[in-house]
């Protein structure tokens, strides 16, 4: 829509909420509840180092990334069988799709749970079935991103691309994530190679704690497609340039850049510098179970505490997750279409 429809401010969060969005910066393991990981660790036998679900969301007072992965891969040691990554996964589809998500694309990270000994085919087989299943039963779209840890051998995530040979079919790109400080993009240089040959879209997080080198480095060396948080950009104005000219989407995570202490308040946060400097920014919740909030939690409260944000900016940033999304032409353009009606049915107040 080139002129938006005069909204009050006051309609802004029901508007917010109603919006068509796809979801590009979703892990799969951080959307485990603290009940859904108590469940899981009943039903397989884990024990767990915490004695409720009260205690471990105590725990969930995060200094920094590193702080938080600790917690979050020893919560991903419950998942075992196949069942349980479709329950997961299946539990965040419905949760999604209450926030008005039409298409999610999810990371998974395999060698959390290769290295456990749980099979790589287990793990897909079981996020992939409630992908299928929730197409069919509550119309959402989703698809799998496989993501490779950094903080890990580039050798081990060949190794991990070389078990997931049999099973690209059900996979539509490959990321990178973790600890990022100290383990910049280039480190991955040959296996993201590999991948792009396979035929696959490529992603990396950087500039969530690292420097702008490390956005660079996703873009030069590994040719990613979009950045995932990528805020630390702001700090280079060569690379906002070239961000904004070749509109690579960053996936920003608000709420996580909170907990994470990314900024010291959510108030402080960039996204609108962002938007005003024609970047193709888009909003994700990042690890939901984790950082207080799925994706419409992200939209409100990050439009709470930015008042300069606008509703040109709340159709802005939906618009650009589709647009961001690997999904086909034709679905980006019949989303694009429900978007643009749910805003003008908020205009005139229909
Ligand atoms: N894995 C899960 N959440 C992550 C984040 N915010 N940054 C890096 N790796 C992650
Ligand atoms: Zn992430």
């Amino acid at each position: 829509m080139s002129r938006l429809p005069p909204i009050a401010p006051a309609r802004l969060p029901a508007l917010l909420a109603a919006a068509p969005k796809a979801e590009l910066h979703i892990h799969i393991e951080g959307s485990l509840e603290p009940e859904m990981i108590f469940a899981l660790a009943r039903r397989n036998g884990v024990a767990l180092p915490f004695d409720s679900v009260q205690v471990l969301r105590r725990a969930y007072a995060f200094s920094d990334l590193q702080s938080f992965l600790d917690i979050y891969y020893a919560g991903a040691s419950v998942l075992r069988h196949e069942q349980d990554f479709y329950d997961m996964a299946r539990a965040y589809l419905a949760r999604a799709a209450m926030d008005n998500v039409v298409h999610a694309e999810i990371f998974f990270d395999p060698q959390t749970h290769t290295t456990r000994g749980v099979a790589l085919e287990t793990v897909v087989r079981g996020l992939h079935r409630a992908c299928v299943d929730a197409r069919a039963e509550l119309g959402i779209s989703a698809t799998l991103i496989m993501s490779f840890l950094r903080h890990l051998s580039e050798e081990d995530a060949f190794a991990t691309l070389e078990q997931a040979m049999p099973l690209l079919g059900r996979i539509v790109g490959v990321g990178l994530d973790s600890s990022e400080l100290g383990h910049p993009p280039e480190k991955f240089a040959r296996v993201f190679a590999r991948c792009r040959q396979l035929g696959l879209h490529v992603v990396a997080h950087a500039g969530e704690e690292g420097p702008p080198a490390y956005i660079w480095g996703a873009l030069d060396v590994l040719k990613a497609e979009r950045i995932d948080h990528g805020v630390q950009a702001v700090h280079d104005a060569a690379l906002m340039q070239r961000l904004a000219a070749e509109r690579i989407p960053l996936t920003v995570c608000p709420l996580s850049n909170q907990k994470l202490r990314v900024f010291p308040d959510l108030s402080k946060h960039n996204l609108k510098q962002l938007l005003d400097a024609g970047l193709v920014a888009t909003v994700n919740s990042d690890d939901p179970a984790y950082f207080g909030g799925y994706i419409n939690d992200n939209f409100n409260q990050t439009f709470a505490a930015l008042p300069a944000l606008t509703a040109q900016d709340a159709w802005q940033l939906a618009s650009n997750s589709f647009e961001a999304s690997f999904a086909t032409a034709a679905d980006k353009r019949a989303w694009q279409g429900q978007l643009d009606e749910c805003f003008e049915r908020h205009a005139t107040g229909a």
